[in-house]
């Protein structure tokens, strides 16, 4: 029998790339989502790509009683959280709602996890834990800076409620992942980010310049103390990185072991380098401009990611071009839904 692997937020963006890869590997995902920041459209276009209809619950993971029902019509092999808002300015104007959405919303994953015994926590944490660097590549023994925003410190804090609950036994084993900047989507062209209103995030913001639903890009600052000017990080492939989740499930069922690890590629690229790579591959002009810097903005990260490699046996496969590539694919047909 496949292992059901409950996918908290499974039709959001990481998330419905994860479900491809969880049946790709024979698992059997289920999926959680209250759709606040995705579309349940998301699950025919998953049904498309898998030739499979994915079981789905409507529910709120703060939603204790609701999320219950699912632990208990499934034998859960193990927990992906994904399900969190993650928009860094709208953390900052609605604090509240992001420490009880983000926060919440793993406690009740951990306290059903331990009511009906699932032992398996594979959680979604973000680079943003380290701050600006005090050193590059950032590893996993980097500390852990005060937090820039509710969103960051949302994040550190459920770091911590793991590592806790792992130390109490009230949860049996974790793998952590900080992911640095998930960009692309699937190369069928039928998933991706589905960003609601204006984008905050770079990609998405790119791919509805060329589409021509924006104006122009603006590059925040080329004042930065970095070749171009502009700031650098680290751009994983979604696929890459919901491949790291599946190997994340594997290795906790082969070793027993909980550990924190980063996902990225290892490869830092600036704003600039990442507006010519979508230029080049698409063979389009990008409108843009260069702007005044972004407030809370980090100038450069990018991951140490031997731990990541070695722990998981895992390598990413695709290349900043092949996210731009696909990235794009996903923006026109998105134009003609
Ligand atoms: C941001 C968050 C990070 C979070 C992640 C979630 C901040 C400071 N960090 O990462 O904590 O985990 O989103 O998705 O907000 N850029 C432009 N013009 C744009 C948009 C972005 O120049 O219109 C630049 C930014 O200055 C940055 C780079 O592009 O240098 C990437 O930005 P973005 O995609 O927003 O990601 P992060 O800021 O790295």
């Amino acid at each position: 029998m496949k292992k059901k692997i409950l996918v908290t937020g499974g039709a959001g963006y990481i998330g419905s790339h994860t479900v491809i890869a969880l049946c790709e590997a024979g698992f059997e995902p289920i999926i959680a989502d209250n759709y606040s920041n995705s579309e349940p459209w998301i699950l025919d276009q998953l049904t498309k790509i898998t030739k499979k209809k994915i079981k789905n619950y409507t529910v709120d993971c703060t939603d204790k009683d609701g999320l219950k029902k699912v632990f208990k019509e499934e034998q859960i092999y193990g927990v992906i959280h994904f399900a969190a808002y993650k928009a860094v300015g709208e953390s900052v104007e609605n604090p509240l709602k992001y420490y009880q959405n983000n926060i919440g919303s793993l406690n009740c994953v951990i306290e059903l996890m331990n009511e009906y015994g699932v032992e398996n926590l594979v959680f979604s944490s973000s680079c943003t834990v380290y701050g600006e660097a005090d050193y590059l590549p950032v590893d996993e023994k980097h500390p852990i800076k005060k937090a820039e925003s509710p969103y960051g410190y949302s994040k550190q804090v459920c770091e911590t409620l793991i590592s806790d609950c792992l130390n109490s036994n009230q949860l049996t084993r974790a793998i952590t992942l900080r992911y640095f900047n998930p960009v692309g989507a699937h190369t069928s062209g039928l998933i991706g980010e589905l960003p609601i209103g204006t984008p905050n995030n770079l990609v998405p913001f790119i791919t509805q310049t060329a589409a021509g639903i924006r104006k122009y890009l603006t590059v925040f600052g080329n004042d930065y103390k970095t070749d171009d000017g502009t700031c650098i990080r680290d751009y994983i492939h979604v696929m890459d990185l919901a491949n790291a989740h599946v190997k994340a499930l594997n290795t906790m069922s082969e070793t027993g072991k909980s550990i924190t690890l980063n996902v990225g590629t290892g490869k830092g690229s600036s704003v600039l380098e990442a507006v010519q790579s979508f230029e080049k591959v698409n063979q389009l002009k990008l409108n843009y401009r260069i702007g005044p810097k972004r407030s809370g903005d980090i100038e450069q990260i990018y991951a140490a990611t031997e731990l990541a490699e070695k722990t998981l046996k895992w390598r990413t496969e695709y290349s900043i071009d092949d996210a731009m590539k696909d990235a794009w694919r996903w923006e026109k047909n998105l134009a003609n839904k």
